[in-house]
């Protein structure tokens, strides 16, 4: 039996030293330092609300806030002394208690008066997730930012819209890129909402049941930037769901970025040489010289995996957890801190490529006149002469299979040739199939036309806009 060194939070009942595999097991510093700065933005307010129930004089809460000023301080001057002590410490919270005592002695003690790890882990977490969703949004700002300079750089180019990787109807390349914009600006949303279910302050929960010490919480949560307090102890040290919204948001994202990924993928084949790819965003073969190959977007899409894995990772832990803290609380960490960076250098590369990327207006315009693409416009031509929709989209599909029998493009068949499918067909069927008038039609709002991809290019710039001076106002 080996003599306890009584350095741990919970020693005291032990008799003897944890074995060795599992103490390196359960510690969870080598990650958890993260939240350092969250740690000691807690403990200092966790400080001054010890003062007004007497638990610290004034001159010990001065004491404690400068103790803890200068460990924040050594944290990020002394990597020596970071590595050493931490180390020796099972996870954040025990590192700050070490280096309180370190400076203060037995008065660095006093400060986990009337608290529990659990609602410290609780808290640091929801300002990391606070903060990281704030920077996250921010990136995706950027990347909004490239949409909206290629949409106004490319705008009246027409390109080949399709379903089903068909084909479809002739739209603006700028009404394309502001569709990606769109769902980037619904993740924004997401991210919004994963921060306002952060932003309610755990700190006065305890381990479980709450605080014997009349703390005052809201004070607590003031100080923090919380706009409020959790509403029941048990579920305080409980609740992840600020970390699935995050990771779901951060999922989406991912999965948008990743679809984003696949189209560039495909425009960038030689099949369809809709963009010519940045050299510094691609890369070379070993083998084959004249390779460029779409990396970036390639591991863009690749890495999209490892997020939803990380939601999915996080989702599974918790099912079935009994209420309150539970020790597997403490898987929530790694792979949400690991989905946050990835996800931040995913936006930025994908910011960077699409601002480099130059789009081949040629081949562009040359699939949207396909005349396969205004078969649509020919059957509305018909509807207007009053013919039932139903029944004009069989004329058309007889006039494109008479066009294939002849072997020629259909709108090359002749008036008379027309005539013989439908009476409806008149002198002013071939003018009005153009792509111009098949894009200037589509006036409906959200619809592709012109002057409506204009007025949603002016609008993503009004909000964009808006948002940097309001993060303006803030700084
Ligand atoms: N390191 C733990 C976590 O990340 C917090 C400590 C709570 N530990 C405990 N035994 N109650 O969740």
């Amino acid at each position: 039996m080996t003599e306890r060194k009584d350095d741990r939070l919970w020693g005291g009942r032990f008799e003897r030293e944890p074995n060795v595999q599992f103490d390196a097991f359960q510690r969870s510093f080598a990650f958890d330092r993260r939240l350092l700065p969250y740690e000691i933005a807690v403990d200092r307010a966790w400080a001054r609300a010890l003062e007004p129930i007497g638990i610290f004089t004034a001159t010990e809460l001065k004491q404690t806030l400068a103790a803890l000023d200068k460990i924040a301080e050594r944290a990020r001057t002394d990597a020596a002394w970071l590595e050493k002590l931490g180390a020796e410490a099972e996870d954040v919270h025990h590192f700050v208690e070490k280096a309180l005592f370190e400076e203060l002695g037995p008065l660095g003690w006093k400060l986990h008066t009337g608290r529990s790890r659990n609602e410290l882990v609780a808290t640091d977490f929801r300002l990391f997730v606070i903060d990281a969703a704030a920077q996250v949004q921010k990136a995706l700002s950027a990347l909004l930012n490239s949409f909206l300079l290629q949409a106004k750089a490319n705008l009246g180019v027409p390109m080949a819209g399709m379903t089903h990787m068909q084909h479809a109807q002739p739209i603006l390349l700028s009404h394309f890129l502001l569709a990606h914009a769109e769902a980037f600006t619904r993740d924004i949303a997401r991210l919004q909402h994963a921060a306002a279910s952060a932003d309610a302050c755990p700190m006065g929960s305890g381990a479980l049941a709450g605080n014997s010490f009349a703390i005052d919480r809201h004070a607590i949560a003031r100080e923090l930037g919380f706009s409020r307090i959790t509403a029941n102890s048990l579920d305080a040290v409980s609740d992840r769901d600020f970390a699935l919204d995050y990771l779901f948001a951060l999922t989406g994202i991912a999965t948008h970025l990743s679809r984003l990924a696949e189209d560039f993928v495909i425009f960038a084949s030689q099949e369809f040489s809709y963009v010519i790819l940045p050299d510094e965003f691609s890369t070379g073969s070993s083998l084959m010289p004249q390779k460029k190959n779409p990396d970036c977007w390639e591991l863009i899409r690749g890495k999209t995996g490892r997020i939803t894995g990380a939601l999915l990772g996080l989702l599974t832990t918790l099912k079935g957890l009994p209420t309150s803290y539970q020790r597997d609380l403490q898987e929530d960490k790694e792979a949400l801190f690991a989905a946050h960076d990835q996800v931040a250098d995913m936006i930025a590369v994908a910011t960077g490529a699409l601002a480099a990327t130059k789009f081949n207006a040629r081949r562009l315009e040359a699939a949207a006149s396909n005349p396969a693409l205004l078969a649509t416009e020919a059957a509305d031509y018909l509807v207007h002469k009053g013919i039932p929709f139903r029944q004009a989209h069989g004329i058309v599909g007889k006039v494109l299979r008479e066009a294939e029998k002849q072997n020629i493009s259909w709108m090359a068949l002749p008036l008379d040739a027309l005539k013989k499918i439908s009476q409806a067909f008149e002198a002013d069927f071939a003018e009005s199939l153009s792509v111009e008038a098949a894009l200037s039609k589509k006036r409906v709002p959200g619809g592709t036309a012109p002057e409506n991809v204009r007025a949603a290019i002016a609008d993503l710039e009004a909000r964009l806009n808006r948002k940097t001076s309001k993060t303006g106002a803030k700084s």
